[in-house]
């Protein structure tokens, strides 16, 4: 069997790499250039935790390429194309009806076409008749998370395959065979309409979400009745019904999909007519979130951060990743740039700091020119002389970390930690003044 992949961005280069491994002829297609010349060179284009590795045990098996034309060979074509929303929270298909249009020159009559971008209710049957009813098109929602994205692909909870009704059998098979490699792990595999299909991807972030929001709430009412949030999520989530994951009271959830997918079934309750209420409420909650956290800073300094100096730790949305999208750090930063405080900056990750000093050229001039914000060298290094820490990482490397310089260096021993990593015992025994999310 021949597959093409086209565009290898983020996650969806996984599918392209491990369905490689699995043994299949993959043509991986992407528009740019200098990407499509890294990939063949083994240099992984996004983080992700052992792509280097893969990407040399497979590119044998991988033709990368900006040939669009050379999808004519394949049995299956995967459109694994982005789709951002618009202002009014309306789902974006403009690159993949572009995708489709492109492939529907090319393409004769018997290749597959599955869909593996997240879109709502009937854009499958959309493309389909873009396709001029010609090929067989199928969902197929993706669930890898970034940085986790191999480890997800190989140990999927379930894969998802929306059809359309009369599609035919042979048809059908031929898409379950791409996913042999799972059945017979006994991996569940759904073969369903492509409504169904489309809407438990989007379900299943925002359900997702709203379990974060939901302990995200929680733990404002345990900061006012001096409740521990961590025993209270890890106590709730010893209930199987509830179970212990995505329990984490923090400063938000960011990119990469929980805020576009939930401000889209948000657009789809209205398209259809239904009033809704707790996914909006969500995405609000969510939003206030990080305000709720800077509330704690500003707070201790009754809002007056003038000729302070903030060592700020991370910058990207999730551990590992130079991913700055919606990330919370950004949000905090900006509210705190405008109280006047100097921002020195530090993530494990260079390509992040990279990534976040462009993003400081996008901010508007009377910042960049008033306010410095300094890149540090290393988290030691950021501590120096600033006048109190802030964390929005939960990346696990910080725990290595001497606190004990920490505490030399920061001007006042106080430690604001939005993604309570930190241990709150050890923490206060060293005479940290300790701030988290949730008492
Ligand atoms: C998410 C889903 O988990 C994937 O299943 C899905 O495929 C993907 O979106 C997508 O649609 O592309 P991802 O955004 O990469 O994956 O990362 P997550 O690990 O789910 O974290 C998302 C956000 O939630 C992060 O900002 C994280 O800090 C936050 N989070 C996570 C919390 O605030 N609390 C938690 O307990 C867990």
């Amino acid at each position: 069997m021949k597959i093409s992949v086209i565009w290898t961005w983020y996650v969806w280069l996984i599918q392209a790499v491990w369905l490689a491994k699995i043994g299949y002829e993959i043509n991986a297609i992407d528009i740019f250039e200098d990407k499509i010349e890294k990939l063949k060179s083994w240099v992984p284009t996004i983080f992700e935790n052992g792509l280097e590795d893969l990407l040399k045990e497979t590119l044998s098996n991988i033709n990368f390429t900006t040939d669009k034309s050379c999808v004519v060979w394949s049995d299956i074509i995967f459109l694994c194309v982005w789709t951002p929303q618009d202002e009014t929270w309306k789902t974006d298909l403009t690159y993949i009806k572009q995708a489709a249009n492109d492939l529907k020159q090319i393409l004769k009559w018997d290749e597959i076409v599955v869909i593996k971008s997240t879109v709502p209710a009937w854009t499958n049957k959309m493309i389909y008749e873009l396709l001029w009813e010609k090929n067989p098109v199928v969902s197929n929602p993706e669930f890898l998370r970034e940085w986790l994205a191999i480890e997800d692909f190989f140990a999927p909870d379930r894969i998802v395959l929306g059809f359309k009704t009369w599609e035919s059998e042979e048809n059908i098979l031929k898409v379950l065979e791409v996913y042999k490699y799972f059945s017979e792990k006994n991996i569940n595999v759904l073969k369903t309409n492509w409504q169904t299909a489309e809407l438990i991807k989007y379900a299943a972030n925002s359900f997702l979400a709203t379990k974060i929001t939901f302990i995200n709430e929680i733990a404002r009412l345990a900061d006012k009745i001096w409740a521990d949030i961590k025993d209270v999520s890890s106590w709730l989530g010893l209930d199987s019904r509830i179970w212990e994951k995505f329990l984490n009271a923090w400063i938000g959830y960011g990119w990469s999909c929980f805020p576009k997918d939930v401000k889209s079934l948000v657009h789809q309750f209205g398209e259809n007519g239904l009033e809704w209420w707790i996914i909006k409420k969500v995405d609000e909650v969510n939003e206030s979130q990080v305000n709720y956290f800077l509330e704690k800073i500003t707070a201790k300094y009754s809002k007056d951060l003038h000729w302070k100096t903030i060592a700020l730790f991370w910058v990207a949305f999730k551990p590992d990743t130079d991913d700055l999208r919606e990330s919370r750090a950004l949000i905090l930063v900006k509210e705190l740039l405008k109280m006047w405080a100097t921002i020195k900056v530090f993530d494990y990750n260079s390509q992040a700091l990279e990534n976040f000093e462009k993003y400081s050229y996008s901010l508007s001039t009377w910042i960049r020119n008033f306010i410095p914000i300094v890149i540090s060298k290393s988290f030691l290094d950021m501590t120096k002389n600033a006048d109190f820490l802030v964390m929005t990482l939960e990346d696990k490397k910080v725990l290595a970390e001497d606190f004990s310089k920490v505490k030399e260096n920061l001007k006042e021993k106080v430690i604001f930690d939005g993604k309570n990593i930190l241990d709150k015992k050890e923490i206060k025994n060293m005479w940290f003044e300790y701030y988290w999310v949730g008492y």
